[in-house]
């Protein structure tokens, strides 16, 4: 796997946004690409409980991904949503708020984050930067741990 390190609960996560090199080498269709086939391995994994069941439903969360990536990369502000008038990646966090989300199920995401991005031809560095975001940020989704707790971490440092 691409590098990855595990989650301390509580400890800050010192995280940047992705280049914007990374969205002008892959383009608007090229994103969508990446992050369609994301989510085909999404579907396919062990975190695929997580996601809704319904076909139409599930198509929908996958689009949703890939305008915010596309927004979060540089790209055109196609994600907007009710997160327009507040702080994206701190809206982005609270998303989640309503899974249970513990450092194995960040792994089973990065490591379909990691699929998709192997198969996408771009400069590797573009990649690595992109990736870099990707294991940072996610640390601050991870919110319930194995000894029962539960923490809810803010983009706030
Ligand atoms: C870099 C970290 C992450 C980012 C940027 C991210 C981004 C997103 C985005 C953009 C959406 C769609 C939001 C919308 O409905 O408008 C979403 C939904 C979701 N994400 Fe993440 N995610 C991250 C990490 C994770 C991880 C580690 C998990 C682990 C299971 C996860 C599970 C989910 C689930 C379950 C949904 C919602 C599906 C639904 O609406 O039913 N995410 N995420």
């Amino acid at each position: 796997m691409y590098e990855a390190s595990p989650v301390e609960k509580g400890a800050p996560v010192e995280w940047k946004l992705p280049p914007r090199e990374f969205y002008e080498a892959l383009g608007y269709d090229g994103m969508k690409d990446l992050m369609y086939r994301f989510y085909d391995e999404i579907y396919d994994s062990g975190i695929a409980n997580f996601f809704p069941q319904d076909e139409e439903e599930f198509d929908k969360v996958k689009e949703k991904n890939a305008l915010f990536f596309i927004e979060l990369c540089g790209g055109p502000k196609v994600y907007n949503e009710a997160a327009s008038g507040t702080d994206l990646n701190e809206y982005m966090l609270r998303i989640h708020d309503q899974f249970s989300i513990y450092d194995k199920s960040r792994f089973e995401w990065l490591g379909c984050m990691e699929t998709a991005l192997r198969a996408t031809d771009i400069d590797q560095k573009l990649k690595d930067e992109f990736w870099d975001y990707l294991e940072k940020f996610s640390k601050l989704t991870v919110n319930s741990f194995t000894d029962g707790s539960t923490y809810y971490a803010t983009t706030a440092v």
